[in-house]
């Protein structure tokens, strides 16, 4: 049996629309659509490899709910950086960890525009706006895709002058106000700022509704909004301008021009949607995070959970080299917390809402902003060290108590929650895993019972995903 150590590597084979296996109970007749995933597929190029998880070139994946049946494709994202870097045979973009070899020409020339030495390996997550779906990630150069066969469409432009040096792979769909969050960080002569902005409905335009200078621009690689409120969980992973101005001929990555300074402590930016102005600033234990689970109004104040490090050890746990090795799979998992931000009286404080450990926290989706009461995750089995996360969680916000799914030799991925159409009841659905199989080493779509998170059934695939990152279920392909 292998063990997880498989999932970080590079998955060559291309197919599409291959027929799944199924095995299990019936599957409800709502469950009809496309779930896509997003991750690395590839991190050799020729000889030279890519440092670290967040650097391999895009490959995405679609597993198709119809009524005949349950279908997969899994394509590379023929990005511009795809197309360059295979055809050369060899790295040619800055990654997150990874920088190209370049001569001293190619050096002066990315340092006269910065901008170049960055591809478009849009392989963290996607956006889905009105008329487009795209595939996205810390750099703001998106790549559009097909929905019906995940064909690339080519580089998607929004249509506004923003400049952003990066922004974040999490958007934050609002639907009442019909419109996309989302926030980067710019740099222009007066220093660097966060720019919070909106993308309404049919539209390709990031509006910009708050610019908010700081000495410190954190990479935060996600936030949370609630009703009124739009929430930048401020931690002290902060960029140095004259790194990032000089890496470029340096030869430094994207990560390398942040420091961690643990002094400055971590802050809760609340920012009005309304008027864009910020409200409080909340400043708190020091703290890292990838990743927020849900907010939400409460009378005067604002619920927020999220899991937390205590640093940013995690993204260094996260180069292959250490993946690679004999301790490779003592991972850590974060924290499950719930601030409390109370608006009235300016002060905030938390609870641990559970000791399980969690990480890509996601909940229903008909319940973000919105009092609710379990979540989801993955996670790593406290009996079985050094194995990587090798367990599905779910966990009861306000009691703490939590379930797993576990089977030895398969390692889940980020679960997404299908809700039943039509549904109130927040545990009315199912959720769907790409698991890495140690034993066939190839990948199965686990579906969960999401209340009483049992297994409903699986649909195999002879082929093996690596690990991947982000994902989102959408309901009109296949009906
Ligand atoms: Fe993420």
């Amino acid at each position: 049996m292998k063990d997880f150590r498989i999932g970080f590597q590079s998955q060559k084979v291309e197919w599409d629309n291959f027929s799944m296996e199924y095995t299990g109970k019936k599957l409800p007749d709502w469950l009809r659509g496309n779930l896509y995933r997003n991750g690395p597929g590839l991190y050799e190029l020729g000889v030279e490899k890519m440092n670290h998880f967040f650097d391999g070139l895009a490959k995405v994946h679609s597993i198709q709910f119809t009524k005949d049946g349950i279908f997969s494709s899994g394509k590379f994202l023929k990005s511009k950086d795809y197309d360059k870097s295979t055809k050369e045979n060899k790295i040619t973009y800055s990654e997150f960890a990874t920088v190209p070899d370049r001569n001293i020409f190619e050096k002066i020339f990315v340092s006269l525009l910065p901008n170049t030495q960055f591809g478009d390996n849009a392989s963290i997550n996607f956006m889905k706006l009105k008329d487009h779906f795209v595939a996205i990630a810390d750099v703001p150069v998106p790549v559009s895709i097909q929905m019906t066969n995940i064909d690339t469409e080519g580089e998607f432009k929004y249509d506004d002058k923003l400049n952003l040096v990066i922004n974040s792979p999490h958007p934050q769909e609002d639907r009442s106000n019909k419109v996309v969050w989302n926030f980067g960080i710019e740099i222009d002569l007066l220093g660097t700022h966060y720019v919070i902005f909106k993308i309404p409905d049919g539209t390709r335009t990031r509006i910009p509704i708050a610019k908010i200078h700081t000495e410190h621009a954190a990479y935060m690689h996600s936030f949370i909004t609630t009703e009124n409120y739009i929430i930048l969980t401020e931690h002290p992973l902060v960029l140095d301008l004259l790194k990032m101005v000089t890496m470029g001929i340096t030869g430094s990555s994207l990560i390398e021009a942040f420091d961690w300074k643990q002094t400055l402590g971590t802050k809760f930016i609340v920012v009005d949607k309304r008027t864009g102005k910020t409200v409080e600033k909340f400043s708190t234990d020091t703290f890292f995070t990838f990743h927020h689970m849900n907010a939400y109004e409460l009378e005067d104040s604002i619920i927020l959970d999220l899991p937390v490090y205590n640093d940013m050890e995690i993204i260094n746990q996260f180069y292959l080299n250490r993946i690679h090795s004999e301790n490779g799979g003592n991972i850590l998992t974060g924290e499950l917390r719930r601030y409390k931000l109370d608006l009235k009286a300016n002060s905030s404080n938390y609870k641990v809402v559970s000791d399980c450990g969690l990480e890509m926290p996601i909940i229903n989706p008909n319940f973000y902003m919105k009092k609710y009461q379990y979540g989801y995750g993955v996670t790593n089995n406290k009996n079985k060290t050094n194995d990587f996360n090798n367990q599905l969680v779910k966990v009861n916000m306000d009691t703490g108590e939590y379930k797993f799914w576990f089977e030895d030799g398969s390692y889940p991925t980020e679960p997404i929650f299908v809700a039943k159409p039509n549904s109130d009841l927040e545990e009315e659905g199912v959720l769907l895993s790409v698991v890495l199989d140690g034993r066939s080493e190839s990948s199965y779509l686990l579906i969960l019972d999401a209340e009483s998170f049992e297994e409903m059934g699986r649909a195999k695939l002879p082929y093996l995903i690596p690990f991947g990152f982000h994902g989102i279920f959408l309901k009109h392909i296949g009906d």
